[in-house]
């Protein structure tokens, strides 16, 4: 399929009710490519987590803004999700599996699924000014050229 470059910007609150909203629009948008209904789904999965964790962790239920910004470039899709809130003491250890900061409530895995699925993260959070994830992924097929 050959598709023209193009973007879209998200702007919410961070409301639970808007994680779903993303989470599918990110697949419509995402659906312009060759993705299977797996890679689909990977990327719901993703985007899920990533708008959790400014929700629940960044803004912990104080409203703040969540950007979500999708782009396709030259046949990749880039996900950029942004919050301002209270960013991350150790990067590295938030990746680790079973690492949470809340251990009564959640299992710490969010950002290990986001790193399994998507085929580049980088992270960048600074404390006190917010966390932002850049993902990209491109569709199995154009990988192995089919
Ligand atoms: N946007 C964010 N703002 C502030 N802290 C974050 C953010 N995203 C992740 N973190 C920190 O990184 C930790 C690990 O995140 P991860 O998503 O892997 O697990 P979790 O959210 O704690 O649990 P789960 O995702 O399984 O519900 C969190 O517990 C939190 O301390
Ligand atoms: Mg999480």
């Amino acid at each position: 399929m050959e598709t023209a470059n193009n973007q879209v910007i998200m702007q919410f609150p961070s409301k639970a009710a808007n994680i779903g909203f993303a989470r599918t629009a990110v697949a419509l948008f995402a659906a312009q490519l060759d993705f299977t209904l797996d890679e689909l789904d990977e990327i719901k999965i993703a985007v899920s987590e990533a708008v959790s964790n400014a929700v629940i962790h960044g803004y912990k239920g104080t409203e703040g803004l969540v950007t979500v910004t999708c782009t396709l470039i030259e046949g990749l899709l880039e996900i950029h999700i942004k919050d301002e809130g209270i960013g991350i003491a150790d990067v590295a250890k938030a990746f680790e599996p079973a690492f949470t900061t809340e251990p009564d409530e959640r299992m710490g895995l969010g950002l290990v699924f986001v790193k399994e699925y998507m085929d580049e993260l980088v992270i960048d959070s600074s404390l006190g000014k917010g966390t932002s994830l850049t993902m990209r992924k491109s569709p199995w097929q154009t990988k192995v050229g089919a």
